[in-house]
């Protein structure tokens, strides 16, 4: 079984996944931190040396590659992987892979982001706390109706590491 986890940027994909990989046994693996390593660069460097169409193009065969190559895993993913060319559709289709949308509010995610924007060159730019609200929020609308499509959806807002990791456990099993 493949779990991948989808949703926007500081949702939690990444810290959540670590934890529910040692709970099932599965391995884990960060979609971001494996394109980092194959790339030789960080993401943000990837993202200025490169470019964004660049990245997006190395995200959607990094992902198929690792579901291809991977049995019993977790995969935390980057907030853009399922929506960019034909990811969402490739997830959903294969028959071992589930995919679960950790949905956060604009409020958590804003507070959250403010602090870790610097790792992330998309909102790197963005200086007041406002226009990030802003910013996630229009992407959020964008962005949300393809995480939406995912085979579950957990809010995370208000719950702790521990209590997603287990709702998405009762989820699954
Ligand atoms: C991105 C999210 C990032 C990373 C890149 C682009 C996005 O991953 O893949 O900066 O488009 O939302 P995280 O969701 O782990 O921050």
């Amino acid at each position: 079984m493949k779990i991948v986890l989808l949703g926007y940027m500081g949702s939690g994909k990444s810290t959540i996944g670590n934890e529910l990989s040692k709970k099932l046994s599965f391995s884990f693996k960060d979609l971001d931190k494996e394109i980092e390593i194959s790339e030789g660069k960080t993401i943000p460097n990837i993202f200025s040396e490169k470019g964004e169409i660049y990245f997006r193009k190395i995200e959607n065969i990094k992902i198929k590659n690792l579901i291809e190559t991977s049995d019993d895993i977790v995969l935390a993913t980057g907030g853009g992987t399922p929506c960019y060319g034909d990811t969402m559709d490739y997830l959903l289709s294969c028959k071992d892979v589930i995919t679960v949308y950790l949905k956060s509010s604009l409020e958590v995610l804003t507070e959250r982001l403010f602090l870790e924007k610097d790792e992330r060159p998309l909102i790197t730019h963005i200086k007041e706390k406002e226009a990030l609200n802003d910013f996630i929020r229009k992407h959020l609308f964008e962005r949300g109706f393809v995480y939406s499509r995912s085979n579950f959806i957990i809010d995370v807002s208000d719950l702790s590491i521990r209590e997603v990791v287990k709702k998405i456990n009762d989820a699954l099993f």
